[in-house]
């Protein structure tokens, strides 16, 4: 199976034309990496023309969000039949920066239902906000886990990605450590199972918080993740060449 790259530009690039030169660049990398399945994640704004313009098979497409509700009197969302309807796979559900927003467990619930029901692929993003020595960090991802998962059929729990992203390295100078991930992504496919069953045990994980050229590789080997989704180094067209030429090393 191919490792997954998510390119999460967030709010950035400022202008059509840059983002449309980021994208090119963005090709590049991903026509010369043939075992790695690149997802770029760009504003809503930008989607439609980038994804109409784009011939390829190499690159795949992610919103950032998505409304639950079909549609009707939500103004300023995205419903996720527009982003079907815009040839998008993908759909990030509860990133951190949702969460912070005011987005809720339950919300997260129910995107990642419609999501599939949509026929989406759902890549639902947990993490904690602090660690102590306590452990407490695992019941929060496992209260995170349990309502994004609570309406999603047992036969399609493994359709789900859970991208990891512990809160305090998003952002931060340095990621996670993979022996921490792996400890982690153990603990994520317990959770999924109990709440889903046998299925859960196939749900693919993937790596998020400061990923970037140096830790990718080492990330891969052993975190048993995957794949990653990336910030800021998606948004240096620099950066990501050597994230994903070190990852043709792992
Ligand atoms: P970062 O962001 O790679 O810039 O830390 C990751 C994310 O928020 O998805």
């Amino acid at each position: 199976m191919k490792t997954i790259v998510i390119a999460n530009w967030k709010m950035n690039p400022a202008t059509f034309r840059e983002a449309r030169k980021l994208f090119e660049a963005t090709k590049k990398i991903a026509d010369s990496a043939k075992s790695i399945a690149i997802v770029v994640a760009p504003p809503a704004l930008y989607m439609r023309e980038l994804r109409g313009a784009y011939m390829g098979a190499r690159i795949s497409f992610a919103a950032q969000n998505a409304c639950f509700e079909l549609g009707g009197a939500h103004t300023g969302g995205v419903s996720l039949a527009q982003i079907k309807d815009a040839r998008v796979q993908y759909v990030l559900v509860g990133h951190a920066e949702r969460r912070a927003a005011g987005e809720t467990n339950e919300d997260t619930g129910k995107k990642v239902a419609a999501a599939l029901a949509a026929g989406l692929v759902p890549i639902f993003c947990v993490g904690e906000t602090k660690r102590s020595g306590s452990g407490e960090h695992f019941l929060f991802v496992k209260d995170q886990l349990r309502a994004g998962f609570a309406s999603v059929p047992p036969a399609k729990a493994s359709r789900v990605i859970v991208a990891y992203e512990p809160v305090w390295a998003i952002g931060s100078d340095a990621a996670m450590s993979p022996r921490d991930m792996h400890e982690m992504a153990i603990f994520i496919r317990k959770t999924v199972v109990e709440v889903c069953g046998e299925s859960g045990h196939k749900v693919q994980i993937l790596y998020g918080g400061a990923a970037d050229e140096t830790n990718a590789a080492d990330m891969l080997r052993d975190g048993d993740v995957r794949g990653l989704l990336v910030g800021r180094a998606s948004q240096d067209a620099g950066r990501f060449a050597a994230l994903i030429r070190a990852l043709g090393d792992a």
